[in-house]
C-alpha cells in the first residue's frame, strides 16, 4: 500500500473511476436508503467542497495501482482556523488493514504545518464503521445531530401555505444581500451563535457586514448559488430573521440548508415556519428540478427540529461529530 498527495485535476481517468467505485461502494454498505450518489456529484464535491469546510487537501491510497481509499482535510480559512474537518473513506473490500490510519498519519504534518491543533470528524453513524474507527483513535463524541430530508415530490404542498405573521414580510435575494439590509442582515445572521451545539468546537462566523460580502464573493467564486429568504420587520425595516439555501453545481437537484436564525425579540411569532415555507415555494417555482433539501440540526434543538417537521422534512438518522487535539492522536 502506498499513499500520495490527490487532487482530481491531476488526477486520472482510472484514479476517478476507483474513487467513485469506493464512494458508491460506501454508499451502498452503509447508506442504503439515500440517493445513490452519481459520478459527477462525487468528482464535483472534491472540486467544490461544503462551504464550511474552507479548502480541503486530498491524499489518496493505493494497492497495486488502484486507488482504494482517500482522505480529505477541511482547512477553514477565516473561523476555526486551528482545526482540520476530516473525511476518511476506505473502499469496503480493502478495510481493517491500517489503511484508513495510514492515511490519517499521511496527512498529518500537513495538518500540523498548517498548525490544526485539533482534528474534527463530522456526520459518523453511531455503530457504523467511522464510529468504531475514531473511537478506536480516542475521539471523542462533541455533538449530536439529526439529518433531515425534505423530498419535494412528495411533500404536501400545502404545508407551505404561510401567510407572514402580522407586521412582517419576506425579502429573498440570490447571492447579494440588498445594501440596505446589510448591516440588520448581519445582525440578524449572528443569532446563529444561540444554536444548541453541545461541545462542539465549530464556530459560525461573526457575521459583519464585510464578512457578509466576502462569504457572498467566496461562494460566487466557486459557483455555489445562494438563495436566503429574510424575515423583515415592517415597522423599523429591518431584517430580523433569514434562512439560506446553497445549490452546488455538481448536484443541482439537491438543496443543502445552512443557517436558519431568528433574532430573540422577534422568536415566538412564527417567522422560522414563514421564511423556511417561503424558500420552498420560490425553490418548486425557480429551481423545479430540486429533488431534495437536507439540513441538519441538533438533535436537542426542539425549535428547528418542530419548524422542520411542519415544512414536511423527515429524519433519515442521527449523526456525530467527533474531536480530538492533533497531538493526541494515536497512528
Ligand atoms: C472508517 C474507515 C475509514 C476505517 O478504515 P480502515 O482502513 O478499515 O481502518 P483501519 O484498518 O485503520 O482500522 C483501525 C482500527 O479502527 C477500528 N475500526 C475500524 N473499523 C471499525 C469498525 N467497523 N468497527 C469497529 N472498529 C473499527 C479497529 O480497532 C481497527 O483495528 P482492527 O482492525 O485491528 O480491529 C472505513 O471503515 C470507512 O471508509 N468507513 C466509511 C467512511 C467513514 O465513516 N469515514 C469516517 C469519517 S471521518
Amino acid at each position: 500500500m502506498t499513499t500520495s498527495p490527490f487532487t482530481a485535476d491531476d488526477a486520472t481517468e482510472d484514479e476517478l473511476a476507483d474513487y467513485y467505485g469506493l464512494v458508491l461502494a460506501d454508499a451502498r454498505a452503509e447508506r442504503p436508503d439515500d440517493p445513490e450518489p452519481t459520478y459527477d456529484s462525487v468528482i464535483g464535491r472534491l472540486r467544490t467542497p461544503f462551504t464550511a469546510l474552507g479548502r480541503c487537501v486530498h491524499t489518496a491510497a493505493y494497492v497495486d495501482g488502484t486507488l482504494v481509499g482517500l482522505i480529505s482535510a477541511g482547512l477553514p480559512e477565516d473561523e476555526n482556523v486551528e482545526q482540520a474537518i476530516l473525511d476518511v473513506k476506505v473502499h469496503p473490500e480493502h478495510r481493517r488493514r491500517g489503511i484508513g490510519t495510514a492515511l490519517l498519519g499521511a496527512v498529518l504534518p500537513t495538518l500540523v504545518s498548517a498548525r490544526r491543533t485539533l482534528v474534527a470528524g463530522w456526520g459518523l453513524i453511531d455503530g457504523k464503521s467511522g464510529a468504531g474507527w475514531a473511537d478506536h483513535l480516542g475521539f471523542r463524541v462533541v455533538y449530536r445531530q439529526v439529518l433531515q430530508r425534505l423530498e419535494v415530490a412528495t411533500t404536501d404542498r400545502e404545508l407551505w401555505h404561510v401567510p407572514p405573521p402580522p407586521g412582517y414580510r419576506a425579502v429573498r435575494w440570490v447571492g447579494t444581500a440588498p445594501a440596505a439590509l446589510l448591516e440588520s442582515y448581519a445582525q440578524a445572521r449572528s443569532a446563529i451563535h444561540d444554536m444548541p451545539s453541545a461541545d462542539w468546537s465549530y464556530r459560525p462566523p461573526s457575521w459583519t457586514p464585510e464578512r457578509i460580502r466576502r462569504a457572498e464573493a467566496d461562494l460566487r467564486d466557486r459557483s455555489v448559488e445562494q438563495r436566503v429568504v429574510a424575515a423583515v420587520h415592517e415597522e423599523s425595516g429591518a431584517a430580523v430573521g433569514l434562512t439560506e439555501l446553497e445549490f452546488y453545481p455538481h448536484r443541482p437537484e439537491f438543496g443543502y440548508q445552512q443557517e436558519t436564525a431568528v433574532l430573540a425579540a422577534h422568536r415566538g411569532h412564527g417567522l422560522g415556519r414563514f421564511i423556511k415555507a417561503h424558500m420552498m415555494n420560490w425553490v418548486v417555482e425557480e429551481r423545479p428540478g430540486t429533488t431534495h433539501v437536507w439540513t441538519t440540526t441538533a438533535d436537542d434543538n426542539e425549535h428547528m427540529r418542530r419548524v422542520n417537521k411542519q415544512i414536511g422534512y423527515t429524519t433519515v438518522r442521527v449523526t456525530i461529530n467527533v474531536e480530538l487535539e492533533t497531538d493526541a492522536l494515536r497512528i
